[in-house]
């Protein structure tokens, strides 16, 4: 599909041929999900997958949907609560929320006086928007119930990734060790996640480290969290700072320095894998 095409989703800003660096806060704003959520997003759309700052406002809930993408969302700021599959878990930033394709799930602030702030990641199977499903009660648990019927242990297919199971919906990030990612060469070490469809990566450089040129088949976002440094994407490079968004098109080259410290967000889509 061409990425010259609109957006899948009303009012959300698809990236153009070419077009690798964005401001998250010069994005414009979206209902995150106008039936269910509270939410608004700054959502950028790619070819194969979109993502999103999604800012929840203390106090509110998003109402159980669903959608035929997969999701993920790392919460960033806020404490709150994720149900999937009819089972609740508190959540806190470096939290890892994982929503397979047609999982019913909802998500809310436990803080009036605090909003939730977290990175979302989904495929293009589908928009940004999901369906909100009023009779989510029973039929989440006999999701989860049918997942892990059918579950099994699945393989990661990715290099060092930690696969996700069926029925597996949380991960405290934090707590899962982190292993080197990247190409020969790459200082970067995080935790790696593999769903269906993408990955995400939680990924740290240290301040003076590298992640050297190298290109992949996947499209690649990258969302910088903390420190500073540089991006390049082709013959273009940009310093490196919080809310800088990168989007990094299948065989393009790319590379990272870090001055100081460096946090980030790694997603990519496993289609030319
Ligand atoms: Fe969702």
């Amino acid at each position: 599909m061409s990425t010259e095409a609109g957006p899948r989703t009303p009012g959300v800003h698809r990236a153009a041929a070419g077009e690798a660096f964005f401001r998250i806060e010069a994005i414009p704003t979206v209902p995150a999900g106008p039936t269910y959520s509270p939410g608004i997003a700054r959502c950028v759309e790619g070819e194969c997958s979109m993502v999103a700052l999604v800012r929840i406002p203390g106090g509110t809930r998003a109402m159980p949907h669903s959608h035929p993408n997969e999701q993920w969302t790392l919460i960033l700021e806020g404490r709150g609560f994720h149900n999937c599959y009819g089972e609740t878990v508190a959540t806190a930033p470096f939290g890892l929320v994982y929503d397979a394709p047609g999982a019913i799930h909802h998500g809310w602030s436990e803080d009036p006086g605090q909003d939730v702030v977290f990175f979302t990641a989904k495929d293009t199977s589908h928009g940004l928007h999901g369906i909100r499903d009023p009779d989510a009660g029973a039929g989440a648990a006999a999701q989860a119930a049918a997942a892990r019927a059918a579950g099994c242990n699945l393989p990661a297919t990715v290099a060092g990734a930690r696969r996700v199971q069926p029925g597996e919906h949380f991960f405290a990030l934090p707590g899962l060790e982190a292993a080197p990612l990247g190409p020969p060469g790459s200082e970067v070490r995080g935790r790696l996640m593999e769903g269906e469809r993408t990955t995400l990566a939680l990924a740290d450089l240290p301040a003076g480290a590298r992640c050297p040129a190298h290109a992949h088949a996947e499209e690649e976002w990258i969302y910088i969290l903390a420190g500073s440094g540089s991006v390049s994407v082709g013959e273009d490079r940009r310093e490196a700072s919080p809310g800088l968004l990168v989007r990094i098109a299948p065989g393009t080259v790319h590379d990272i320095a870090a001055d100081a410290a460096m946090r980030f967000v790694s997603v990519k889509d496993k289609r030319n894998i």
